[in-house]
């Protein structure tokens, strides 16, 4: 065997041993999600590694063993013989709270035997978590199972991008806002939630807007937003009356051409001088980064036919071609969006 070369040129293993490994902290995040172990430990109670053993039904190397690394992770805090949830799992991995993360996590969950397969996507530019000779897209399933996980995913991903978007971007201007795939309405729940004067239109597949007509209900904003059943690729039109257009995460799913055309439908379905906002994980100009818009893309690649996370200049290109004028990048950091990107219909 060869000597390694002494001195400060090598390069350390370490990145590629986080890289090798990544899936042993998701998977163990996702069984202590799926034990609800964060759940059972809300509201600030401390239990003992027997207790807990007890209650998930484990042995007790298994239950000692999940504790030790959900504690190495952060996940849960030890005094004692007592463990807790950190601060990071009581804000967010307690089911029924308002925050609540772990639907990303089954929904991420549900890709993961999928991902197992990546190189056979990478090979035939295909994706893997449904059969596009059988279904038109990731979305048309109609399957009640797949439409709650889906999109109960989807809503824990998207309360906090909203949250922060409704910081970022001053909504007090505008009267009445259409999310256009506005999916679950974690953008129009929070968003009206915050400025009383405003109203909305969610748009989207009609599996859809029954998901989203229950939490607007819920949320108690029933009088002030309308679901809408369409289907941007093959309705003529959007629906009019509208000041703001939201697009969140909805260009990512699809080819440049159809992004295209529906940019297009937006510029005509807008008020004079209203707002057009595209919320996405941007690709820098020089495609280099950063890291979670180049993976977001990769997953698109397995859940979708022709998406990928595309660079902000393309975006403003297309956006720009569509008519609208103005536009610009205001960056923030969230889970599905590193910034927004605000144009104006003149
Ligand atoms: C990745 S999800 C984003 C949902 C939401 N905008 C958010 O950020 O939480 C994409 C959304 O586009 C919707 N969608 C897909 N195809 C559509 C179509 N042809 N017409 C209307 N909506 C569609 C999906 O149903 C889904 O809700």
């Amino acid at each position: 065997m060869t000597a390694a070369p002494s001195g400060g040129s090598r390069p350390s293993t370490a990145p590629l041993m986080a890289m090798a490994t990544g899936f042993w902290m998701f998977k163990t995040l996702a069984a202590a999600v799926d034990l609800a172990l964060f759940t059972r430990l809300g509201g600030g109670r401390g239990a003992t590694a027997d207790e807990l053993a007890a209650e998930l039904g484990l042995k007790e190397r298994p239950a000692d063993l999940l504790l030790t690394a959900c504690t190495a992770l952060g996940l849960l805090d030890k005094s004692g013989p007592h463990y807790r949830n950190s601060a990071l799992s009581e804000e967010f991995l307690v089911e029924g709270r308002d925050a609540y993360f772990g639907g990303v996590v089954r929904f991420n969950d549900r890709a993961y035997p999928a991902w197992h397969r990546l190189t056979d996507a990478l090979r035939a530019d295909r994706p893997l978590t449904w059969d596009p000779d059988t279904q038109e897209s990731l979305f048309s399933s109609g399957d009640p199972a797949f439409t709650e996980l889906f999109w109960n995913g989807m809503h824990s991903l998207s309360a906090e991008t909203a949250r922060i978007l409704g910081e970022e971007h001053d909504f007090a201007a505008h009267r009445r806002l259409l999310d256009v795939g506005g999916g679950s309405g974690a953008f129009l729940v929070e968003l009206c939630r915050r400025h009383p004067h405003l109203t909305g239109t969610l748009y989207d597949l009609p599996h859809v807007c029954e998901v989203a007509r229950r939490r607007i209900d819920a949320a108690g904003l029933g009088d002030r937003i309308t679901t809408l059943r369409g289907d941007f690729g093959r309705d003529a039109a959007l629906p009019g009356g509208h000041d703001a257009i939201l697009l969140s995460m909805v260009l990512h799913d699809w080819a440049e051409a159809e992004n295209r055309a529906l940019l297009r439908k937006c510029h005509e379905a807008l008020a004079p001088g209203g707002a057009l906002l595209v919320c996405e994980l941007l690709l820098n100009p020089e495609r280099t980064g950063p890291p979670g818009a180049a993976l977001m893309g990769v997953n698109m690649l397995v859940e979708t036919g022709a998406g990928r996370n595309y660079a902000e200049d393309e975006y403003l290109s297309w956006i720009r071609e569509a008519g609208f004028t103005g536009a610009e990048i205001r960056r923030f950091d969230a889970a599905s969006a590193n910034g927004v990107i605000v144009a104006r219909r003149r």
